[in-house]
């Protein structure tokens, strides 16, 4: 599973270094491409010369190299890596990981990456349980890294309690879990819309929403990361994406995003219907800038916007599977339900603006996925990115491998 995958290994300086060495030999024998990141506390415990030689790459510690000024680019490397695995993450890198204090290559390099992060921590028993670093640690999860928990045992100051790292061999089976998953959507067409829409009211004016489309984003990059074909309708964000499995079509209004899935909706596998589409838009769009009137009020008639969801619902196809979102204030399962039904979806995801930390331009959200059978999937609030994993794991578990 890890053949010709790039795999940053980040050790910070902590006595289970020395377990980082097998570490890294085992990635190398599973045929991965190691490239070794070194804090300066790491190099007191282990050589980067132990390290270089084992990955057959030079150890990268430093900035730049001092004597040909040659600047080592962490932004390259957060690009380069299939995934950065820190082992040991002792308390200090931790912090700076979870706080962005960007002093040294590893910690630059883990906020420059794109790729999946994981982190086996390593400390003594009472630094480990100390409020500080449970907190970091959470925090750390909820940024969508992959904690892999230390065990319990003797450690090096004698004492028995957790804070041993994970053995070795069980950190390269994370790994090697996680990328067996992730082929998971391929030969699957799927369909997203994503963004708000913008109705124009005259040249200067619109009606829109704060939806930042990063849910729909984060989606697109699941399923593609799985081996999906994805085509991403997406309304005007500031977002972009460099994965050459995703299409983007850009669009405006609704009519305009209407018209593109109802296109392209017959040949996917799943639509998922992310998008926070604007209900109705203006009747007349003024060609000129409308001028304030002689009355202090304005009356502005809007007309229905088409129901993307529903028009993808009345046509849909054997095996065609529907995921809808909602975004509810009040008596929330019932109405997410009701639109489920109405749109005639499979599942929908449901974020309540009353969850903290769920909802428009966030980073995190926290939902619920419900079923047409009933079942309701309660998650924890998490990033984005980590919500669009367990949606597409539902999808895939629950539907396509069906
Ligand atoms: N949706 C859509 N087209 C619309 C309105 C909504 O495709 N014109 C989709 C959304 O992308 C989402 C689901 O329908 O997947 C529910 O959207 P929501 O705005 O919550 O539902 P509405 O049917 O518009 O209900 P209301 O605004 O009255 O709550």
């Amino acid at each position: 599973m890890l053949k010709g995958k790039k795999i940053i290994l980040g050790v910070s300086g902590g006595i289970a270094a020395y377990k980082t060495v097998i570490l890294a030999r085992l990635l190398v024998k599973s045929g991965a491409e190691v490239q070794v990141i070194m804090t300066p506390n790491a190099k007191e415990f282990i050589t980067p010369l132990t390290m270089s030689t084992i990955t057959s790459k030079p150890v990268i510690s430093d900035f730049f190299t001092a004597n040909t000024g040659e600047w080592h680019s962490h932004v390259n490397l957060g690009l380069w890596a299939d995934a950065m695995v820190v082992a040991p993450a002792t308390a200090s890198t931790i912090a700076k990981m979870a706080h962005g204090v960007a002093d040294n290559m590893l910690i630059t390099t883990y906020l420059s990456s794109k790729s999946p992060i994981f982190v086996a921590p390593a400390m003594d028993l009472d630094m480990m349980r100390h409020p500080t670093t449970v907190h970091n640690l959470e925090l750390l999860k909820s940024y969508g890294n992959h904690v892999i928990e230390p065990t319990e045992g003797e450690l090096a100051s004698h004492l028995v309690g957790k804070g041993r790292m994970e053995e070795p061999e069980n950190i390269l089976k994370v790994l090697s879990d996680y990328f067996a998953t992730t082929e998971d959507m391929a030969g699957r067409r799927v369909l997203i819309t994503a963004g708000p829409t913008v109705e124009n009211i005259d040249p200067v004016r619109f009606i829109s929403n704060h939806s930042s489309g990063k849910m729909g984003y984060a989606i697109a990059e699941e399923c593609a990361n799985r081996g999906a074909e994805v085509t991403l309708v997406s309304g005007p964000v500031s977002l972009s994406t460099a994965n050459e499995r995703i299409t983007v079509v850009p669009v405006t209004t609704a009519i305009e995003m209407h018209e593109s899935v109802m296109a392209r909706c017959e040949e996917s596998d799943v639509v998922v219907l992310c998008a926070a589409v604007a209900d109705y838009r203006a009747e007349q769009v003024c060609d000129k800038k409308m001028k304030r009137g002689s009355t202090n009020t304005l009356t502005i008639k809007l007309v229905e916007n088409p129901d993307i969801a529903k028009a993808v619902g009345a046509k849909r196809h054997d095996g065609q599977i529907l995921v809808g979102f909602a975004l509810e204030t009040d008596n929330e399962e019932e109405h997410a339900r009701a639109k489920l039904e109405k749109k005639n979806l499979d599942m929908i995801v449901l974020n309540s603006l009353q969850d903290k930390g769920a909802g428009f331009g966030t980073d995190t959200n926290k939902v619920k996925i419900l079923e047409r059978n009933g079942a309701i999937n309660a998650y924890e609030c998490k990033s984005k990115k980590m919500v669009a994993k367990d949606i597409v794991d539902i999808v895939v578990n629950n539907y396509l491998k069906k």
